[in-house]
């Protein structure tokens, strides 16, 4: 009989794989998940996105124009999906398999670690060990596979090595729309003298194509295929290529067809022998005229001969996992607390799941086509949450983002690194969300001189950035606003899927208006900051406005309606039968200080009894079942999905937000741990995503498969559930003159620790809960001298600080 233990841990995520000890890595032990484990690998300018199944897809600089290998949208379901893989052959029996995907059936032993900047898949098959390392060396634009073999047998072997991409130079649009055409123009070369293949397309749509594909090993190839039908065959699979039962590549030049890269390498293995083999696949700038052509050649080489050997690319390696291991584990900030699988989660994955929302905003993913652009809203909630760990990559952002915005403070839509600024009209929120990047920038690094530099307006004219952030609350204030000053909803605010409930005009987003409130709070506190008391007085009489407004017109009776559509009907009201109660209205009233206690009794009770679940809480209830165009495609979604009153992980963030912000550390853990994808009572059957990044959203009770994760890694939620746990129940938070210390632990926890780099000191904070309270004083020491303000002034001496806290009842 299986103990209640192991049948546990069938039905956990422990089936298929485990973390490390340290957390650094996701050790999964079998290719056959009910969804594919996805790793970024990624330099912020070129990705490959890698699951355990071998599948993914590669890009630079742009996802939407600059593609190296091909993405399918029903990549998750299949194992059968393009990507890359490396065949092997043995010369003497004729035999043939692959590492990667194995085809459905199980690998004899497969292994596939996916760490920080690094994903290994091993198997062993027919007597030979594989295991292949991938990794994007920094600021190049090519990835690395390093190939280990050993020959696990007492005989001698004669093996055939096949590196196989299926190459996709390019856009991916026509790539999914108009192939047939798209490959007409594909065109590939085989450079002899470096064993390279070169592949490109010829112009399109009259513009140039402006980079070549190359793939290549220092070792020498003795064969190599780059047309499809040459080397994977008609009607075949990519399980069974029709090279690999000729005996070896055809040398097939593509021209017109379907690109791949796939090369041939010949090695003896005696019994027990160890090799290694690097393949390298990337891009480099050409154009239309010979000479750029022979540059990118040149190019080409040159990485190949840095990258290319076994050497070249253990060094390379070993470099890519310093950098990452420095950068995240355990960079700046580190927690630990009596919850192992929440540390496993923020000391390592939350930490990289942060950092690829800021490389890719919300665009390339396992299950999205990538667009290639950076959407301003979670650009600035990436960023936000990007100031403790990387400071100056947060200031960046926070630069761009002044420089995509109007002179009016509207801010454009977004931006690609390759078709530049989006100049349409925004989503309505955009502007709520540069305050609080500004803040917590200038308050994490102490740069005030920031909020003065001078940044150029989009349509002209130029302003600090400080302006910028005030120029934007305006806007949103003074102009998108409704007669009687609730802002407008327009085409949507944070909620994508309301995209038809103010496209006339007149709708009104009360969540919006909340957000507003909250915006005007931090820019009340840069403007004192800033010396610029007239709008710091402006502010709070502003804010005043804005709330006594939202009392008026959107209290419901037991909660605070979500909207007014086009034509004044609310929504989020106990008048509708459908979409009833909406979380963020609720949150956010917290977050923006509206509910007096009457109220806030309220609207607790709402949240706790009416929205949470098993799941965490839901978004709203109940889902919407028929289509409602004076509401918008939310309606439309199946109920229980995505913004249909699905368990939206963001939402949930900011619901823990809000108990953090009431001393509610019980409340705020209890939804951590339901949403916390490591959590160790999660059934994977039913969860089916990776316990190691969060989801977009889970599968509400409306959907035919309740509980389900969807859409993994790009996603805010991992912003504010890290900022959550760092700041809200940790307590640790820079302000302007220091690090104040207020932890909101559950009362169950009795220790809990953090180790943070803060303007140029290491403090190494202990918090003691022995009063079992939650959200208590506090009595702070540093290096045993009692600090009675509570605030911890920058040491900036390089060195680390002991931090005792004690949490009084
Ligand atoms: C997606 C979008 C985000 C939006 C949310 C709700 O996660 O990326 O910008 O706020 O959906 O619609």
């Amino acid at each position: 009989m299986p103990s209640a233990t192991s049948r546990r841990q069938e039905r956990s995520y422990l089936k298929y794989g485990r973390f490390s000890s340290d957390g650094a890595e996701f050790i999964c032990r079998r290719p056959d998940t009910p969804r594919p484990g996805v790793n970024y690998l990624s330099n912020g300018r070129y990705c490959l996105i890698l699951s355990n199944q071998g599948t993914g897809y590669s890009f630079f600089d742009d996802p939407g124009a600059r593609r190296v290998t091909r993405w399918n949208p029903d990549n998750y379901q299949k194992l059968e999906a393009p990507g890359r893989a490396v065949y092997f052959r043995d010369r003497l029996t004729g035999k043939s398999w692959r590492n990667g995907a194995p085809g459905g059936e199980r690998a004899a032993s497969f292994e596939c670690r996916h760490g920080p900047g690094y994903t290994r898949l091993q198997n062993r098959r027919e007597g030979v060990l594989s295991a292949i390392t991938f990794f994007v060396p920094e600021g190049e634009t090519l990835e690395v596979w390093l190939v280990e073999l050993e020959n696990l047998t007492r005989r001698r072997r004669e093996l055939s090595l096949f590196p196989f991409a299926e190459l996709s130079p390019g856009q991916w649009t026509p790539d999914l729309t108009v192939r047939n055409l798209y490959h007409l123009v594909n065109e590939a070369r085989f450079d002899r003298t470096r064993g390279m293949i070169l592949a490109r397309k010829l112009p399109w749509g009259g513009e140039e194509h402006p980079y070549v594909v190359f793939m290549g090993s220092a070792a020498k190839a003795s064969g190599f295929d780059t047309d499809y039908e040459s080397f994977i065959g008609a009607g075949r699979s990519y399980a069974k290529p029709l090279a690999l039962e000729r005996g070896g590549c055809a040398g097939s030049l593509c021209r017109g067809g379907n690109l791949v890269g796939a090369l041939e390498y010949r090695l003896s293995l005696k019994p027990g022998q160890k090799k290694e083999l690097a393949v390298v696949l990337g891009a480099a700038p050409a154009g239309e005229n010979p000479a750029a052509l022979s540059r990118a050649g040149k190019d080409c080489a040159r990485r190949l001969k840095r990258y290319g050997s076994a050497a070249g690319a253990r060094n390379a390696l070993r470099e890519t996992r310093r950098r990452w291991r420095n950068a995240i584990f355990p960079g700046r900030v580190s927690v630990s607390t009596p919850d192992r699988a929440l540390d496993l989660m923020a000391n390592s994955w939350m930490k990289l799941q942060i950092t690829m929302n800021n490389h890719w905003g919300r665009s390339a993913s396992f299950y999205h086509e990538g667009w290639g652009e950076y959407g301003y809203r979670n650009t600035a909630q990436d960023a936000w949450s990007m100031t403790p760990l990387d400071p100056d990559y947060a200031r960046d952002r926070l630069l761009r983002l002044c420089a995509h915005q109007r002179s009016s403070g509207q801010p454009l839509p977004g931006w690609s690194v390759c078709s530049g600024p989006s100049t349409g009209k925004p989503p309505s929120d955009f502007p709520i969300w540069l305050p609080m990047l500004l803040n917590a920038y200038v308050k994490e690094t102490g740069d005030s001189a920031v909020l003065r530099k001078s940044v150029r307006y989009f349509d002209g004219g130029a302003g600090g950035v400080y302006d910028h952030a005030r120029r934007g609350v305006r806007f949103l204030q003074d102009v998108a606003k409704s007669p009687r000053g609730i802002p407008l909803m327009g085409n949507q605010d944070w909620n994508d899927a309301f995209d038809r409930t103010g496209s006339r005009g007149r709708g009104e987003s009360v969540w919006l208006g909340m957000g507003l409130c909250v915006a005007l709070k931090e820019l009340e506190e840069l403007a004192t900051r800033s010396g610029d008391a007239a709008t710091a007085r402006d502010c709070g009489k502003r804010y005043e406005k804005m709330k006594s407004i939202l009392n008026r017109h959107a209290w419901d009776g037991s909660w605070y309606l979500y909207a007014f559509n086009d034509f004044g009907r609310p929504v989020g009201s106990r008048k509708n039968r459908e979409g009833r109660i909406h979380l963020n209205a609720q949150t956010w009233a917290v977050l923006a200080g509206l509910p007096d206690e009457e109220r806030l009794g309220k609207i607790l009770a709402v949240i706790d009894k009416e929205l949470d679940g098993p799941c965490g809480p839901l978004l709203f209830r109940p889902p919407y079942r028929r289509y409602d165009d004076t509401i918008g495609r939310i309606t439309a979604f199946a109920p229980g999905a995505k913004e249909n009153a699905s368990m939206f992980c963001h939402a949930a963030a900011f619901k823990i937000h809000a108990d953090l912000r009431l001393g509610r550390g019980n409340e705020a853990y209890a939804t951590l741990k339901k949403i916390l994808p490591a959590s160790p009572g999660r059934d994977i059957e039913t969860y089916k995503a990776e316990p190691y990044v969060f989801p977009e959203y889970v599968n509400g009770p409306g959907h035919p498969s309740p509980g389900e994760g969807a859409f993994t890694w790009l996603t805010g939620s991992v912003d504010w559930v890290f900022m959550a746990l760092t700041e809200g129940i940790l307590g640790v938070r820079p302000e302007y003159d220091g690090l104040r210390i207020r932890p909101c632990l559950p009362a169950a926890w009795r220790e809990a620790g953090m180790r943070r780099v803060f303007r140029g000191a290491v403090y190494d904070i202990r918090v003691h809960n022995r009063a079992a309270s939650s959200g208590g004083g506090v009595s702070i020491f540093v290096d045993g001298e009692k600090v009675p303000s509570g605030l911890i002034r920058p040491h900036g001496d390089g060195k680390t600080h002991k931090v005792e806290v004690s949490v009084n009842s």
